[in-house]
């Protein structure tokens, strides 16, 4: 009897073991899959958070500029590019803002009474501040909603004669527009980087960048400003001069975009007898009778017309290189001077830049965009250019 129920109690025995072996083995199952979900789903969330703050980090650059604003995002290149023009109609005495870019500078000259079609910045910075701000907010909204940023780390350039109220005004128009970080970039050395100019070797570079506003001339050695100006001379005045040669000579009224028109189908920063033979047929109003009116202009008569802005623009590049340090000067008369902006696309401008200082001239590649993504990449520069690169407040 007893043998039996020892017996009982080994197969008793064996039967706990065997079981709780099998639940043990079971939690230990547990445990490990549990472990596994849990490492598989950190890792996974690392991924996704590394992506998102990518993503959340990413560095933008804007080209905040008299005529074009540019939005450029690192890795991605530049993602907008529109005229920095917006329509406002006025509600209770506050402006309610109706169109931004493109679709507001279709608008300029174009609006009924209650409409006003604006340009927030002259001269290379903000001259309305509240429009300014708004343009900003909305073009990086547009960004923001193809989902490439959030809260970015903003570069923005200024003109290189902007005070230290301008420049606080566009600092603080980024930060208020999302900005988690406003840096401020001189805008020769965001033209020269831009134009892949070598700007911190220990040779001179001549940057010439010839806005809507202004045209920034500036000498560039290891990484800093040798020399720099900054007139309140660009393309805008040279659509003024044709307004104002088209109303004495033909008694013809134009409106800025025609005259911008104009500029850039036949003008040409050189006078040339040939030009005479090529014309352009303008549309205006009779400043005698009212009456609407063509007139045949020649290539010539703009040349003409744009000689003041073009003199003024070369001569101060002379002015530049007179005041550059002897050592550069044989740089840049090896290298040649760089011309970026809009204005670089004027017809004949580097020709008119070298016969008055007796330098050859090169047309950057992009010249349109070398400000803005100069401005991008002046980022990655930061601690090793000094006061080029600013976070200014
Ligand atoms: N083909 C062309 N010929 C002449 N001028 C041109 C041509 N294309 C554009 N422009 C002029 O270039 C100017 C715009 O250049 P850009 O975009 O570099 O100026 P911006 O950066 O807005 O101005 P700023 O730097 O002064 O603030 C305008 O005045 C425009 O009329
Ligand atoms: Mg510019």
């Amino acid at each position: 009897m007893e043998v039996w129920v020892s017996y009982l109690a080994d197969v008793c025995m064996f039967l706990a073991v065997l079981f709780g072996g099998l639940c043990i083995s079971h939690i230990l199952q547990k445990i490990v899959k549990t472990f596994y979900t849990l490492v598989i789903s950190i890792a996974f969330l690392a991924i996704m958070f590394k992506r998102i703050f990518n993503t959340f980090t990413r560095d933008m650059a804007i080209d905040l500029g008299t005529a074009n604003t540019l939005l450029y995002v690192k890795g991605k290149g530049i993602v907008l590019n529109e005229p920095s023009v917006v329509a406002v109609t006025s509600v209770d005495g506050k402006y309610k803002v109706l169109a931004v870019g493109n679709e507001a500078k279709l608008m300029l000259g174009r609006t009924p009474g209650h409409i006003k079609a604006i340009r927030p910045m002259k001269d290379g910075v903000i001259a309305d501040f509240d429009i300014a701000e708004a343009m900003i907010k909305h073009f990086i909204g547009k960004v923001h909603n193809r989902g490439i940023l959030i809260h970015p780390r903003i570069a923005i350039c200024v003109p290189y004669g902007a005070t230290h109220v301008e420049r606080r005004a566009i600092q603080e128009s980024a930060e208020s527009a999302g900005a988690r970080e406003a840096y401020l970039v001189e805008e020769p050395m965001a033209a020269a980087i831009g134009a892949n100019l070598p700007i911190t070797e220990p040779v001179g570079s001549v940057i010439v960048d010839i806005g809507g506003g202004t045209t920034e001339v500036a000498v560039i050695s290891l990484g800093g400003i040798v020399y720099a100006k900054s007139i309140r001379v660009g393309g805008d005045i040279m659509d003024s001069e044709i307004i104002s040669y088209m109303k004495s000579k033909f008694n013809l009224l134009i409106g800025e975009t025609t005259a911008e028109d104009v500029k850039k189908t036949i003008g040409t920063a050189i006078y040339d007898e040939s030009y005479e033979k090529e014309t352009m047929i303008i549309k205006g109003r009779s400043t005698i009778d009212g009456h609407p009116k063509n007139v045949k202009v020649t290539k010539g008569q703009i040349a003409k017309a744009l000689a003041p802005c073009v003199n003024t623009i070369a001569y101060s590049v002379k002015e530049a290189l007179e005041s550059t340090p002897p050592e550069l000067i044989s740089d840049i008369i090896d290298r040649g001077i760089t011309i970026t902006g809009g204005g670089a696309l004027l017809n004949c401008i580097g020709d008119a830049i070298t016969n008055t200082t007796n330098v050859k001239t090169n047309i950057a590649e992009n010249p349109l965009q070398c400000v803005a993504i100069g401005t991008g990449q002046s980022l990655s520069y930061i601690g090793k250019l000094g006061y080029a690169v600013l976070k200014a407040y």
